[in-house]
């Protein structure tokens, strides 16, 4: 009986996620709210200010979404669990500073970019600036990031070793655990200038990536009608003063 229940259970949950439909932008509209995940701990694009939710992403997406007429409902919840359920339609889009790759858009369907980055090392030592000085050398990065995808195929790495957050591979670094930490520029400049004391120091970029939002795969609707929100703030001035705000700079995709 017990076995059967599972099966049951399980045999739902399975015909759930296949019949699962994404909320197209008509949906959303209707109902006047569009539910957004993000992580929170990826300071200053997502992350925790208090028990509120803030960070450039995050003020972003509302400006964003007031132009498509809807309010925001947020989600927040680990890294991995992230695009994983746009495919259970858990939550109409992502923003949290996923790089488009193409295994990624082959699950889910990506928006256009919001800011331009890239992976940079990160180090205590001045000696270790470029990819070339990385060679048997041990670096933290988040699991199931673009900077782990992309240090795994530097030859010569010692070892790569992978967090569930991007800040513990930064303490991973700081207690002298690794010896560089690959991370987002931007992401990377703003924790030296907090941790002035911990000596960490800004090297090169290991690659550059476009940055962004993703919906389920093929909700074409959504992905319109927030490209067309997303031009409208990036023309408008709205963007620029917001990045300004965080970054002094535009960091949009030139
Ligand atoms: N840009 C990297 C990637 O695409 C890291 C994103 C990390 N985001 C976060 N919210 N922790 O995988």
């Amino acid at each position: 009986m017990k076995r059967f229940k599972t099966w049951t259970l399980l045999g739902l949950a399975l015909l759930a996620a296949i019949t699962a439909q994404a909320r197209s932008l008509d949906e959303v509209r209707k109902e006047g709210k569009i539910i957004i995940a993000t992580e929170g701990q990826f300071a200053p694009f997502n992350y925790f200010q208090g028990a509120k939710l803030s960070g450039f992403e995050v003020e972003l997406a509302e400006l964003v979404a007031k132009k498509m007429g809807v309010s925001v409902e947020w989600k927040a919840l680990g890294f991995d669990a992230l695009l994983a359920g746009l495919r259970q339609d858990r939550w109409d889009l992502v923003i949290a500073s996923h790089g488009i790759t193409e295994e990624r858009s082959r699950a889910v369907t990506f928006a256009d970019p919001h800011y331009c980055s890239g992976g940079s090392i990160v180090s205590l030592d001045p000696a270790i600036r470029t990819t070339a000085d990385l060679n048997g050398k041990v670096i933290s990065v988040q699991t199931g990031s673009t900077y782990m995808d992309n240090v795994r195929k530097l030859a010569g790495v010692k070892d790569v070793k992978n967090f569930p957050q991007d800040t513990d591979a930064r303490s991973a670094l700081v207690s002298r655990r690794v010896d560089a930490w690959v991370t987002d520029k931007f992401v990377a400049s703003i924790a030296i200038a907090a941790n002035p004391g911990a000596g960490m120091k800004l090297g090169d970029f290991v690659f550059i990536e476009r940055i962004a939002a993703a919906v389920g795969k093929g909700n074409a609707s959504l992905a319109q009608g927030y490209n067309k929100a997303l031009a409208d703030v990036l023309a408008d001035g709205s963007y620029s003063a917001l990045s300004k705000r965080y970054f002094n700079e535009d960091v949009r995709c030139k």
